[in-house]
């Protein structure tokens, strides 16, 4: 599969006029997602890799792929098999840090560059590793700033961290940290605190480390309170320079959510209004919309509404209850929506910034669910139809 600019004029509009889909539909604007490909590789200096988890369609990676990205973070089999079956090349970085041993057998056929450990027993698993491989121990910290706390399930606190790195250099290893700060991270200073925290364990373990991977977490959705990502990299640069004044690891980002969030909207069609209001769609919490129950907030982003021929509609809004299309009443937007009042069944709403965390997530519950993704040459309405999600 090798993706070409020319021919993609297709719009969304376009789309559903002819397709009128009764199933969701993603549509992807390639050139978006190799623009925040380009702001990566321009702005932080180091390695830009990219968190499959956050979106493993194929289009993506081909996107991703074709665009020059240098390596994938990895965190299940099915992940590296979805990278490898277009690219042999690519490092894989598989730094989900806990696996069964079945799970390492078969990921050491995928070429891993780079593995992560948050405790000497999970080190101990990976047992015999190609010489120079690199292993980076994940460290954690109290720190506030992503949407909930990264550190509740992985990481190795400080003191730990120092004993499984002096391990990782006994084994033969290619000695590496990594942490991250949390998903949709909207204080930048969480990095810095993360950095001179891993020089501390670097320093006391007496290890030079080769590489620093300062992970992903990049707010996609910037509320007022989310720095601009050149004014993160600003603050992960310097953190570098203050806390490793001697040597220069080598740096490794690896965003997902940031990566690939604004290059995509989903389009859900409206199934039923109900007598009194209430409006069902064919997808919600159990599929696309599924993040908004765990953070709201990315809800707070614009959607326009078609008709069934693709054309725009307009008018006063009012705030309606949304819900799913399966039988579970706890299927349910956990806010209302504003929508034009000349809402009809048939009506597409089109949603944008849901590339991170929307069809990855999806469930097949109740048969729902899933949803092809199309490419298009924008994303965005040509009209300024675009109306405010109210929550
Ligand atoms: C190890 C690792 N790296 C990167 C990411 C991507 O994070 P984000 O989508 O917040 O950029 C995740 C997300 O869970 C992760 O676990």
């Amino acid at each position: 599969m090798k993706l070409q600019h020319q021919g993609f004029n297709l719009t969304p509009e376009a789309y559903l006029r002819r397709e009128q889909p009764d199933a969701p539909i993603y549509f992807l604007d390639i050139s978006k997602l190799e623009n925040t490909l380009v702001q990566f590789k321009s702005g932080f200096q180091g390695m830009t890799t990219y968190a499959v988890k956050a979106n493993p369609n194929p289009l993506v990676l081909r996107t991703l792929i074709d665009a020059g990205i240098e390596g994938f973070d990895v965190a299940s089999v099915q992940e590296m098999q979805a990278v490898r079956a277009l690219s042999s090349q690519v490092r894989l970085h598989y730094h989900n840090p806990l696996r069964s041993m079945r799970e390492i057998e078969i990921a050491k056929q995928f070429d891993i560059s780079s593995w992560s450990v948050d405790s000497v027993k999970e080190l101990t698993k990976l047992g015999a590793l190609p010489k120079g491989t690199e292993v980076a121990v994940r460290l954690k910290l109290q720190t506030k700033g992503g949407a909930y706390n990264f550190g509740e399930k992985f990481g190795a606190t400080e003191t730990d961290a120092i004993e499984i790195l002096k391990y990782v250099v006994e084994r033969g290893f290619e000695p590496a940290m990594t942490f991250h700060p949390g998903t949709q991270c909207e204080v930048a200073s969480v990095w810095s605190d993360y950095i001179h925290a891993c020089a501390r364990v670097a320093k006391a373990a007496g290890i030079e480390l080769k590489t620093l991977n300062v992970g992903g977490g990049f707010a996609a959705f910037r509320s007022s309170a989310a720095p601009e990502m050149v004014s993160v990299f600003d603050t992960i640069h310097q953190a570098v320079d203050d806390a490793f004044p001697h040597e220069r690891s080598r740096l490794v980002c690896e965003p997902g959510r940031a990566m690939v969030a604004d290059a995509v909207a989903v389009a859900l069609q409206v199934k039923v209004i109900r007598e009194n209001g209430d409006v069902i769609l064919n997808d919600g919490m159990y599929g696309a919309l599924g993040e908004w129950r765990d953070i709201p907030k990315l809800a707070d982003r614009h959607l326009a509404l078609y008709d069934i021929a693709g054309e725009l509609k307009f008018g006063p809004k009012h705030a309606r209850k949304v819900y799913g299309p399966t039988c579970d009443s706890i299927d349910c937007l956990p806010f209302a929506l504003e929508l034009p009042d000349t809402i009809i069944e048939g009506d597409y709403l089109v949603i944008q910034s849901m590339g991170a965390y929307s069809q990855s997530l999806c469930t097949s519950f109740n048969g729902y669910g899933g949803g092809e993704m199309v490419v298009c040459e924008r994303i965005t309405p040509a009209d300024t139809g675009l109306v405010e999600i109210c929550n």
